[in-house]
């Protein structure tokens, strides 16, 4: 198991960005824009991932595409966001255009990355790849691996109703730039990702005798948790040229290479659902076993990697023009 040694303290960026084709297919001008967009940020970032996501502010209608970046500093990327053809580009959507940014600016200190193999994933490109050493394989090592959890509980301030502030309506989107400007302290960011593009036949075939069926059935659990659980919002995204290596529901899940995003209330929220939820419980219990040293799997080819990030109110920025009502922190917060 590997993790990322950042070379300072100093905060990175996630950016992520998204355009919501609510039929499915994008539109001609929607075509466009994607494609103005990715020309724009294209080799800029440390790392995209470029994710297709199901549905746009819930799974049951349209797909959004979404830009996942890492950011080596905050200066990064203001330098590219303030580039005239960016701002341009970004003064210029139309109130329609479905379009959004939710931009995360934390400490490395408040941040945790772990993986399965030692080639970079996501966050790993942001350092070097380090050995996680003893911080693995039991409860509460993702909070463990992060500096600050030393003198900071990261418990969130907010009660314990359902956050839910921006009145539902009956309008289909929201007309025009809706800017989030109140977050609370805390809010914590998950990325989960798994590829299986370097399986051999006889790993696939382990995969599905033991952990397909209990993998897919607790993501559709974090699905249909209700608000108690804490999660804000989750979403659901793979990267079709990677193919599928299944042919089920959920779709998202099909593909060897798939990105689940998840806000939650707080860490502890996180670490509550992952230690309750039985079918979790025993999954990670079989995949320590099954990838360790003495394992059946040891030195098998699974990617897993996953992504922790604790944010400070005034390190999340997010605008959401003219997208379905209910996406992003619209369903969440204070406008
Ligand atoms: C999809 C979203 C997922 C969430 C929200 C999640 C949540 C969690 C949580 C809260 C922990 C405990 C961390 C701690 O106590 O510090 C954990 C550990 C673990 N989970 Fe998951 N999990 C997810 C997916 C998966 C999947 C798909 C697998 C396996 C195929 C998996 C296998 C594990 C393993 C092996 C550990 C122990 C990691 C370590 O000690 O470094 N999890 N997960």
């Amino acid at each position: 198991m590997y993790t990322v040694k950042f070379e300072s303290d100093e905060p990175f960026v996630y950016s992520v960005f998204g355009i919501q084709y609510p039929t499915g297919k994008p539109s001609k001008a929607q075509e466009d824009r994607t494609n103005e967009f990715n020309s724009l940020i294209t080799g800029y970032p440390s790392h995209i991932d470029c994710l297709m996501q199901d549905g746009c502010a819930s799974i049951s209608h349209g797909t959004t595409f979404v830009w996942l970046a890492y950011w080596k500093s905050s200066q990064n990327y203001q330098d590219w966001w303030n580039q005239k053809a960016v701002s341009h580009f970004w003064n210029s959507l139309p109130s329609d255009s479905g379009i959004w940014r939710e931009i995360l600016t934390p400490s490395p200190r408040r941040s945790q990355y772990g993986t399965s193999q030692e080639h970079e994933t996501g966050m790993g490109h942001l350092g070097s790849r380090v050995s996680l050493g003893d911080k693995a394989g039991y409860w509460g090592c993702y909070r463990d691996r992060m500096a600050d959890s030393a003198t900071d509980t990261f418990a969130s301030h907010l009660n314990s109703e359902p956050v839910c502030l921006m009145k539902a309506g009956s309008r289909p989107s929201c007309p025009g730039r809706v800017q989030i400007t109140h977050y609370p302290d805390n809010l914590c960011f998950v990325v989960e990702g798994q590829d299986h593009s370097a399986l051999s036949a006889e790993e696939r075939e382990y995969w599905f005798e033991n952990f397909d069926a209990s993998v897919n059935q607790w993501i559709k659990d974090l699905l249909a948790s209700g608000p108690d659980s804490g999660i804000l919002d989750a979403r659901l995204c793979f990267e079709p040229e990677k193919g599928t290596f299944r042919n089920s529901e959920p779709r998202a899940l099909n593909y060897n290479k798939k990105v689940q995003l998840f806000y939650f209330k707080d860490l502890r929220h996180m670490e509550r659902i992952g230690r309750l939820n039985k079918g979790h419980v025993d999954l990670r219990k079989r995949f320590l076993e099954s990838y360790g040293p003495e394992g059946a799997m040891a030195g098998g080819n699974i990617c897993l990697w996953v992504e922790t990030t604790v944010l400070k109110a005034d390190e999340v920025e997010c605008e959401y023009i003219g997208c379905a009502e209910g996406t992003g922190f619209m369903r969440t917060m204070e406008c």
